[in-house]
């Protein structure tokens, strides 16, 4: 056999499979497994969206089920524009839209249209697992800014300086983020705006969250005068409309930039999903989304406040902070973890495995999410969310000697 690429060696396969295999295994054996660990949205697609798109099946299942331009159908295009005005009071122009299969097509492509070897890409962690990832994808070096606990997860603007070189390209990071739920502050994004200006750097906003915000609200980079000819934002249908498996997202950006990541699209998914991209039509008619936000959030909001009580309840001693958005509580089990003597990857396989509970381990995350632990709260009903906690709990004062009850 040949050699596979250096590309495959330097990605590190993701411990959340691993532990997604675990479940499916349990869940085939019968075990009931609460499911705090992946980012699944748990409630259903919106009824008019689901009509609206069988009714479209029905009277033009050809359309339906055809290839699109690759950049998106135009009308998607002009209603996403029309959605950023509304929702963010921002102007955004046809040539600026790009659809995409998802956040993550986005971020890919993103990298790929701006990156080249021997570039550096600032990622602050602790956040979502693809940002290295993609970054090495596009040929270049990761550079790794840790955002700290006590700082409410902000990044440190003075760090963030000493990390910038002359290979210094961009910068990634997410608002809402995964897994801390922390917000970006109005001063650190005028901040952060500043220094990419004045070492002409890409921004790179994951907004995935955008709309599954508590407290505060969101930051809309594209705002900023000076924000707008260097600013990519990424986003997603899956998490408010809940329609992770649809495949779809957009991103906004400078009009050569958007242009550039169509040309690499043309030869990777060719177009985004004809159904979704349908289906994310209705979902974007203001009245409909605005009822999806009201509903979802008001029931988010009920699990996230549910698990912060049961957290200070059973498992006093981990440390985190209030996520403001998002749909993750990212604590942190040093405490918890060292009487054990276990990491956290072996914590997160041995809770599965023992007591059925599913989270995601913080190093997953990031070098700074050691010892911590994920614990997604919208993919169960408070009960059930209550009863995963006291489980953890359980283990935590067992230990790794009990088998599965
Ligand atoms: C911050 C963030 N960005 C992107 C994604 C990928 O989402 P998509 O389903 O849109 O590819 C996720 C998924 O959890 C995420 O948390």
């Amino acid at each position: 056999m040949g050699k596979l690429s250096k590309l495959v060696n330097s990605l590190q396969p993701s411990p959340i499979r691993e532990m997604l295999k675990a479940v499916s295994e349990l869940k085939y054996k019968g075990i009931d497994v609460i499911q705090l660990s992946t980012g699944q949205p748990s409630l259903p697609l919106d009824e008019e969206v689901i009509e609206f798109l069988i009714s479209k099946l029905k009277e033009d299942p050809l359309t339906v089920s055809s290839y699109t331009p690759t950049g998106g159908i135009k009308q998607l295009i002009l209603k996403i524009i029309e959605d950023l005005k509304y929702f963010g009071k921002i102007e955004v122009e046809e040539n600026e839209v790009v659809i995409t299969e998802g956040a993550s097509e986005g971020l890919l492509l993103a990298s790929l249209a701006l990156f080249d070897d021997e570039d550096e890409v600032i990622i602050l962690e602790p956040s979502y697992v693809s940002y290295p990832n993609v970054v090495l994808i596009a040929g270049a070096k990761p550079i790794f800014l840790t955002q700290k606990m006590e700082n409410g997860y902000q990044p440190d603007l003075e760090e963030l300086k000493s990390k910038i070189t002359n290979k210094t390209k961009a910068i990634i990071f997410a608002t809402p983020d995964n897994p801390t739920g922390r917000i970006i502050n109005p001063q650190i994004a005028k901040g952060l705006i500043e220094i990419a200006k004045d070492h002409d750097l890409w921004i790179i906003v994951d907004e995935a969250y955008k709309h599954l915000i508590y407290e505060g609200e969101h930051i809309w980079f594209w705002r900023n005068e000076d924000a707008r000819n260097r600013t990519i934002c990424i986003n997603t249908f899956s998490k408010d409309p809940a329609m992770t498996g649809f495949r779809l997202g957009y991103a906004f950006g400078p009009k050569e930039v958007i242009s550039s990541m169509e040309r690499i699209k043309q030869y990777t998914t060719l177009c985004s999903n004809t159904p979704a991209q349908i289906a994310a039509l209705k979902y974007l008619e203001p009245r409909i989304k605005e009822r999806v936000l009201k509903y979802t959030l008001d029931i988010y909001k009920r699990r996230r406040d549910a698990l912060i009580n049961s957290m200070l309840e059973f498992i006093s001693e981990a440390r985190f902070v209030k996520p403001a958005g998002a749909m993750y509580l990212f604590a942190d089990f040093s405490k918890y973890l060292k009487n054990l003597n276990i990491d956290d990857k072996t914590f997160m396989m041995d809770l599965v495995n023992k007591k059925g509970v599913a989270v995601i381990n913080g190093s997953s995350f990031g070098p700074s999410g050691k010892n911590h632990i994920r614990i997604t709260f919208v993919g169960e009903n408070e009960n059930r969310i209550n009863k995963g906690v006291i489980l953890i709990n359980e283990y935590l004062k067992e230990g790794r000697k009990n088998d599965f009850k």
